[in-house]
């Protein structure tokens, strides 16, 4: 029932875009969000040439030893002086943050 499948893999894909789904965090959503809403100021990954001088490079974030996933998914979600709050939900800041994890 191929009709079917490609009905419910768009439900799951809508939902997934609109940051409702609770389970596991999706990098690859991650790094779409990324540059999306970020790559404006930091640079996002390996192939963005320019951004922002005085931002922190994604995979330079991801490099940290004290790197956390879930305290940076933490901290997207609050906004802080420099950055526009971009209201991310949280399934999409834990995308985020998971995205980040693989730059290492
Ligand atoms: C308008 C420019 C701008 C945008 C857009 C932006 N940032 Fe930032 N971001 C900054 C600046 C400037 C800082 C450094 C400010 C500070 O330390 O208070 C920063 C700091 C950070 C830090 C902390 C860096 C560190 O060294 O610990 C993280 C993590 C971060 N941003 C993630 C993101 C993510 C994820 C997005 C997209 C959802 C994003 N930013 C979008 C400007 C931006």
């Amino acid at each position: 029932m191929p009709k079917l499948f490609a009905t419910l893999l768009l439900a799951l894909l809508a939902s997934a875009a609109a940051g409702q789904v609770a389970a596991a965090a999706d990098a690859a959503n991650g790094e779409t969000l990324a540059r999306r809403w970020c790559a404006a100021c930091h640079i996002v990954s390996a192939d963005q040439t320019s951004g922002s001088t005085q931002t922190a490079p994604f995979s330079a974030i991801g490099r940290r030893s004290n790197f956390d996933a879930a305290q940076l998914a933490l901290f997207l979600l609050a906004p802080h002086p420099a950055m526009p709050d971009m209201g991310l939900s949280r399934g999409e800041a834990a995308d985020i943050a998971a995205y980040i994890a693989t730059l290492k």
